[in-house]
């Protein structure tokens, strides 16, 4: 077992784990994140997305051990305890049919709206092209993506995004 320190949407977690440990197994089944879901087992599907230090990251693809010092963020913490711009523009939009995809959908997207504050339709598809959605033929979701970067709120406000900040600028 190996001893990991990570904070978790803003709180912080000490847990000893086993180094074959998948992220994504460590904030479902210890932290309980279930909001980050388990789409594939061969890292495609992009559902289990999450940020690790303000990044957007596939949480199948990284061990827990890999993630030891950093600040995960999971869509559970993304709004800090609000709804994110995103979340609301996929509501509004009827971007989301299951909603299997949606968690990493946003995460990703998240991510884009920060590097592409006001993101082309072509820039949007590129920046979520590691993110199926089985459902929805994807328009909706940038119809979403485009929705959420023209309302003019913070395009990720998560509290890994913003330490992440508050390091570049300090
Ligand atoms: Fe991680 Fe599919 S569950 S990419
Ligand atoms: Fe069902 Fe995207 S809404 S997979």
């Amino acid at each position: 077992m190996t001893r990991i320190s990570v904070k978790v949407d803003g709180v912080s977690y000490t847990d000893d784990v086993e180094p074959r440990l998948l992220l994504v197994h460590y904030l479902r089944d210890v932290v309980g994140k279930t909001g980050t879901p388990i789409g594939c087992d061969t890292t495609n599907c992009g559902a289990c997305t999450v940020h690790m230090d303000g990044m957007s990251v596939k949480s199948c693809s990284v061990l827990a051990v890999q993630a030891d010092g950093s600040e995960v963020t999971t869509i559970e913490g993304l709004g800090n305890g609000e709804w994110h711009p995103l979340q609301t523009a996929f509501r509004e939009e009827h971007a989301l049919q299951c909603g299997y995809c949606t968690p990493g959908m946003i995460m990703a997207a998240a991510d884009l709206l920060r590097d592409h504050p006001d993101p082309s339709e072509q820039e949007i598809r590129e920046g979520l092209e590691g993110n199926l959605c089985r459902c929805t033929g994807y328009q909706n979701i940038v119809r979403a993506v485009r929705r959420a970067a023209q309302s003019g709120r913070p395009a990720q406000s998560s509290q890994a995004a913003q330490s992440a900040q508050a390091g570049a600028t300090s």
